[in-house]
């Protein structure tokens, strides 16, 4: 067994080489060429050869993962190959939507087909480790990296968490098109103070186990192997040197039997939070908190050694730690084949291939939502319309892809000036009118936005003039969120506001298509521009899709993951709030109560916000009981004129509680697609798991009591009703 493979090769470890499983290595880029190797990355070889090195992360190709498989193999004493890293976060080389948009599909298949082929991409690149996926919750639309989670619902982060392991991992990890799966950050980042990356998170114990932690679980049912622990701290311990979570949680209560890895640095990061004195503190921390493995802090490799010889670490700890590790490269069969993802042929064969690009194209169409729709200006007719398209973001090809996209080449998405033009029964004329990004912008520097240079106006109001309709596609570079790219502002960034409303002026025939990969605060073009369409940012095949959803070849069904708020005086803002006692407003004119004076307290567009091109009715809301079960109905019929899909949403209110519940909590959706006039009957049952909740000792408890059931097409369109359940 493979239990017993670990255990053969342990026994025949030393120390050095057990700590060396637990260090992780970033590339060091010429390990193929010939240049002189120096410094860092001296060192780094220097070790790979003693067999201190147990993975690497960003050595990607065919060529270069040999070469360092190559070294641990055949150079190092007992040759036990590498696990090679990489943030394939959204496709690899062919790009799928940012995972928000993904989200906003709610299409479990799709998306867990999207994690399917990244896998395949990635591990024709002899890659078989993926950093992904991103589970944290997040409230807070300033943080950049809400761009690579699931948006600010627990339930449905939970679903697609699911989803996405299974489609990274597959059933069988052995197999050569499946990687393994890493659930991160934990725990806690998406609740960054202020929505500034890295910053302090402080939460409760109920929000900790209700809201930060399901998507976690969620990821272990699907099998996880492997977890990343987060650059934060939680109750002022570092989430890398946090026992609590690591030990106590995830290994202890969880059983979870993979291994951790740290984010980058963040063992020597402890330093700087305050948390260890030296780096040798920091690692001695860290692996008594069950880190298992240190990414580039050089903190195992250099100190845990001696801190072992000391008496600091057990080397109990450092077995299990190894032990994890191993365990994973033998399930993956690197033992059986340390090159079994390393051939040419099928990388060839596969980066780019039919497969993976209908893939991406089929994720980007269900990913877009249609925010607004006055007088069915959408969909476009096809023929004999002058279509003015605006906007820098029209023309390009490198901003689709968004962030985390390291291996994918410039200018290779499809702009949706592209994928309009190949429509050709209408004239286009297209005008940039503002740059949005100066220069071009790359994952480590901070984008420049142009906010001085208006010279396109002029054009972009001449072609708006004599146009039919104008297309303006609007909204922030692919770079612009992602990690490190928190903002203050949540508008349209640069000149591209005053744009909009200049044109505006001259045409108002407008429909806005948005990319972005945050929720943005859009109340002028709400109360302005007929036709809103979000498009986040798609991927590789980004203009086909919108294309194919402007013309109605493909009837938008996204609905919002994340809420949309009016202004960013509200965030964090999100559906599933709790009451307050002082919920609303006591009397005329009255200050008391939980509310802004300049502002509403609701979204503009709410959280499972989305429109058709067609509309749905939902009645018969009926409740049966049956035992511990509460079986719940609802028909749902298209009352429009064409074919579409809808996602039916169930949330329900335990109305009093021991620790008090959310105004809404999704518990169930199902996507139907319904001819016109066609009706369905969907069926949800409730039971223990989506009526209890966690009390603040971490115990899942059901409470007798009043419950309301609510459903419908987004958090707020809803009918209700209300069951009781009794002692
Ligand atoms: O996987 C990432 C993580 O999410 C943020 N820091 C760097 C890691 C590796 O690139």
């Amino acid at each position: 067994t493979i239990d017993e493979r670990v255990e053969d090769l342990m026994s025949r470890m030393t120390l050095e080489e057990k700590i060396g499983q637990m260090n992780q290595y970033n590339g060091f880029w010429n390990v193929t060429g010939p240049s002189p190797i120096q410094g860092d990355a001296a060192k780094k070889y220097k070790d790979l050869r003693k067999g201190y090195v147990g993975s690497m992360l960003n050595v990607r190709g065919v060529d270069e993962v040999s070469a360092v498989q190559k070294i641990a193999v055949e150079e190092t004493r007992l040759g036990i190959p590498l696990i090679i890293g990489f943030d394939v976060i959204h496709g690899y080389e062919t790009m799928s939507p940012i995972p928000l948009a993904e989200a906003a599909s709610w299409d479990l298949e799709a998306i867990k087909k999207s994690a399917e082929m990244a896998a395949l991409e990635a591990s024709s690149v002899g890659i078989n480790w993926t950093f992904a996926p991103m589970v944290d919750v997040s409230r807070d639309a300033r943080w950049g990296r809400v761009m690579e989670g699931a948006g600010e619902d627990t339930y449905l982060g939970s679903k697609i968490a699911y989803a996405r392991v299974k489609g990274f991992q597959g059933d069988d990890l052995s197999k050569e098109n499946t990687i393994v799966a890493c659930a991160k950050h934990f725990a806690g980042y998406g609740f960054a103070e202020s929505g500034r990356d890295y910053n302090t998170v402080d939460v409760g114990t109920s929000t900790l186990y209700n809201i930060i932690f399901p998507p976690f679980q969620a990821s272990i049912d699907a099998g996880v192997k492997t977890f990343m622990n987060s650059f934060n701290e939680l109750n002022g311990v570092p989430a890398t040197g946090n026992k609590f979570l690591q030990r106590d949680i995830l290994k202890r209560d969880w059983n979870f039997g993979g291994f951790v890895v740290s984010d980058w640095g963040s063992i020597s990061e402890m330093i700087a939070h305050g948390h260890a004195e030296n780096l040798k503190q920091a690692a001695e921390i860290a692996a008594n908190a069950g880190s298992d493995m240190d990414m580039e802090s050089y903190a195992y490799v250099d100190e845990l050694a001696n801190l072992v010889k000391e008496g600091k670490v057990k080397e109990a700890l450092i077995d299990d730690a190894a032990k994890r590790i191993l365990k994973v490269k033998f399930e993956l069969g690197l033992f059986d084949d340390p090159y079994k993802y390393c051939n040419k042929e099928r990388e060839e064969k596969i980066l780019g291939s039919q497969e993976v690009m209908d893939a991406s194209l089929d994720m980007a169409k269900k990913s877009i939502v249609l925010l607004k729709n006055q007088n069915q200006l959408l969909p476009l007719k096809k023929q004999g319309q002058n279509i003015a398209v605006i906007g820098a973001l029209a023309n390009d090809k490198t901003s689709p892809l968004g962030s985390w996209r390291i291996a994918a080449k410039d200018s290779t998405a499809v702009s949706v000036l592209e994928g309009l033009l190949a429509y050709k029964g209408n004239k286009i004329t297209y005008a940039k009118g503002t740059d949005v990004a100066i220069g071009i912008p790359d994952f480590i520097t901070e984008v420049k936005i142009n906010t001085t240079d208006k010279s396109g106006f002029l054009e972009a109001k001449t072609v708006a003039k004599k146009a039919d309709i104008v297309v303006m596609v609007l909204g922030e570079h692919g770079f612009q969120s992602g990690e490190g790219r928190s903002r203050t502002d949540l508008g349209l960034p640069g000149l591209q506001q005053e744009l909009l409303e200049e044109v505006y002026k001259i045409n108002p025939n407008i429909v806005l298509v948005l990319n972005n990969g945050r929720p943005l605060t859009l109340g002028w073009a709400d109360a302005h521009i007929p036709s809103i369409l979000e498009c986040w940012q798609l991927g590789t095949q980004s203009g086909n899709a919108i294309a194919q959803v402007l013309y109605g070849e493909y009837n938008p069904s996204g609905k919002l993951p994340m809420s949309f708020p009016r202004n960013v005086g509200q965030v964090p803002l999100y559906y599933n709030y709790k009451n307050t006692g002082r919920p609303t407003l006591p009397g005329k004119d009255v200050v008391f109560w939980s509310h802004y004076q300049d502002e509403k307290n609701s979204a503009l567009y709410p959280f499972g916000h989305g429109l058709s091109y067609t509309e749905f009715a939902y009645e018969n809301l009926k409740i049966k009981q049956k035992g511990n079960k509460v079986l719940v109905k609802v028909d749902v019929k298209n009352i429009g004129k064409v074919n579409g899909k809808e996602v039916v949403q169930l949330y329900i209110r335990d109305v009093f509680a021991s620790i008090t519940r959310p105004v809404k909590e999704l518990k169930g959706f199902e996507m139907i697609s319904l001819a016109p006039n066609e009706e369905k009957t969907i069926d949800f049952t409730l039971s223990d798991k989506e009526l209890g909740f966690y009390d603040n000792q971490g115990a899942f408890i059901v409470e007798p009591g009043k419950f309301k059931v609510f459903i419908g097409g987004s958090s707020k369109t809803v009918i209700e009703t209300s069951f009781e359940i009794y002692e």
